[in-house]
């Protein structure tokens, strides 16, 4: 088994995205060390994705400032943190790891390992926007939950998988999630 990757999860609309980027990483045979906030774990149950726990190979409680994660030394292969709120965001952004999910991502920083981040909010402020060009100077992918149309998505794991296969390509990974638009032809 190769590194594993780190899912955060915040209290952002969209738990969605969690739930099924875990799927796909499941189903592509890699392992995955899970952390949430306290407000994601809210907005998961609220948004009815609960099943999504089952899915991780290790969750990590957020206070737990000792789990390997919180290590330069501990070995993987990058974080995402889908859906982001702005709050951590903010976090990150400012170099505040007082959490686990936010010092994981402090710590891609410093190591420069990385780090994707997949905001979600609507419209944003300048202080948003300022913290995620923050983040992208320092090297972070930020790769906003937009989903895309012009694929034809049927359904909404189609218009969800729109936005997960372009967080798929940035971990490098092979995959059959989504189309791609050469496959579509043109009119
Ligand atoms: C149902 C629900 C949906 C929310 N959606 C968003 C959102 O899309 N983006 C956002 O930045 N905050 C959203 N929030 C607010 C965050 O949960 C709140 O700012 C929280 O403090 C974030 O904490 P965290 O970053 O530690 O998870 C939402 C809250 C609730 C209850």
């Amino acid at each position: 088994m190769q590194e594993p990757f780190i899912l955060g999860i915040t209290g952002a609309s969209g738990a969605i995205y969690a739930h099924r980027l875990l799927r796909h990483l499941k189903d592509l045979n890699v392992e995955v060390h899970l952390v949430i906030t306290e407000h994601g774990k809210q907005v998961v149950a609220y948004e009815g994705q609960q099943d999504l726990f089952s899915l991780a190979t290790k969750v990590h409680r957020n206070d737990d400032m000792f789990a390997p994660i919180a290590s330069g030394s501990f070995r993987h292969r990058g974080m995402i943190i889908a859906p982001c709120t702005m709050a951590t965001l903010g976090k990150i952004a400012n170099g505040i790891g007082d959490t686990l999910l936010a010092r994981a991502a402090d710590v891609c920083l410093k190591e420069r390992r990385k780090l994707i981040v997949v905001p979600r909010e609507t419209p944003m402020h300048a202080i948003h926007f300022q913290n995620q060009k923050t983040l992208s100077d320092l090297g972070a992918i930020v790769l906003p939950a937009n989903p895309s149309f012009y694929l034809k998505p049927q359904s909404i794991d189609d218009l969800v998988d729109t936005v997960l296969a372009r967080v798929l390509d940035h971990l490098g990974l092979d995959h059959p999630v989504s189309h791609r638009w050469r496959d579509m032809g043109h009119p």
